[in-house]
């Protein structure tokens, strides 16, 4: 698809981005070249991933559907960079994440990537707003300005009188709002989203969905996101199944079911 939401994105109506990090190459933001990734347990060779080349993103709303196993979590942490393919390359914005170094990676990371997971995954010991704060805080930003964002964010996401909690404090909708928050500090170019609402209920994980669905929209960020919601392969862009190590797209996903356990 073309970029429509980037050209429909209106940045003035999201916070300040802390980077103008908006891409023009609409070839793909997101490119898997020749990506095979296997895992060794008991001298057995299981590949998850065979040889998966495709390109996607350019502010593109993106889902990948498949069975338990089949390597949604699996690809989902490559596109991330928090796990390295067995052969072929993940390149992000034309950046060969697989061609840098273990730091360089990093660094990139926390500037193009921001992660929703299941488990949420915020820290217990730090207050709401040191939570959001906390991967800008890790790349050396002013503390004012960064806690100014993360102020304006967690207004975005309706939790502006919770910022002084303690994540044990609040509702699981209310975490993975935090965690929305925090994934989208860093104005990153990319969204990656692991069964975001798999700790929710139905109509706390629908609010969940708009939310991120709303938000990452508005700024053109490109959303790959992996749910079993019906609702959500009706409204993605872009729609993936994962099986027997191939990811093919999925034109008829609107009218197909979303759950194949
Ligand atoms: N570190 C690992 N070592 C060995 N096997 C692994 C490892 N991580 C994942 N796997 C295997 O790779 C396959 C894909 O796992 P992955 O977590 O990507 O599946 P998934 O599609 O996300 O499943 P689910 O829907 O249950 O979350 C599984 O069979 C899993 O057991
Ligand atoms: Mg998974």
């Amino acid at each position: 698809m073309p970029c429509a939401f980037i050209q429909r994105s209106n940045s003035s109506t999201i916070i300040h981005p802390v980077a103008n990090q908006t891409t023009n190459n609409c070839a793909g933001v997101i490119k898997l070249d020749h990506v095979t990734k296997t895992y060794e347990e008991g001298g057995v060779q299981r590949v998850v991933l065979n040889d998966v080349s495709i390109e996607f993103g350019c502010g593109e709303f993106t889902v990948l559907l498949g069975k338990s196993g089949s390597g949604k979590s699996t690809l989902l942490n490559l596109i991330g960079g928090i796990d390295a393919p067995t052969s072929g390359d993940v390149w992000i914005d034309g950046q060969a994440i697989t061609r840098m170094s273990d730091t360089e990676r990093t660094l990139f990371r926390r500037r193009y990537i921001g992660f929703v997971f299941q488990a949420f995954n915020l820290i217990p010991t730090l207050s709401v707003r040191e939570n959001v704060m906390l991967p800008l805080e890790l790349g050396g930003r002013p503390s004012a300005d960064v806690r100014r964002r993360a102020e304006a964010l967690l207004e975005q996401v309706g939790l502006a009188h919770r910022m002084d909690a303690f994540p044990d404090r609040l509702s699981g909708g209310e975490q993975q709002r935090v965690a929305i928050a925090r994934a989208l500090i860093n104005d990153p170019l990319v969204v990656l989203a692991d069964e975001p609402t798999g700790n929710l209920d139905y109509d706390t994980g629908k609010l969940v969905l708009d939310l991120l669905d709303t938000l990452t929209r508005q700024a053109g960020k490109n959303l790959v996101m992996v749910t079993h919601s019906e609702e959500v392969v009706g409204v993605a862009d872009r729609v993936f199944r994962l099986r027997d190590g191939k990811l093919v797209e999925d034109h008829l996903a609107p009218h197909q079911p979303a759950v194949s356990v």
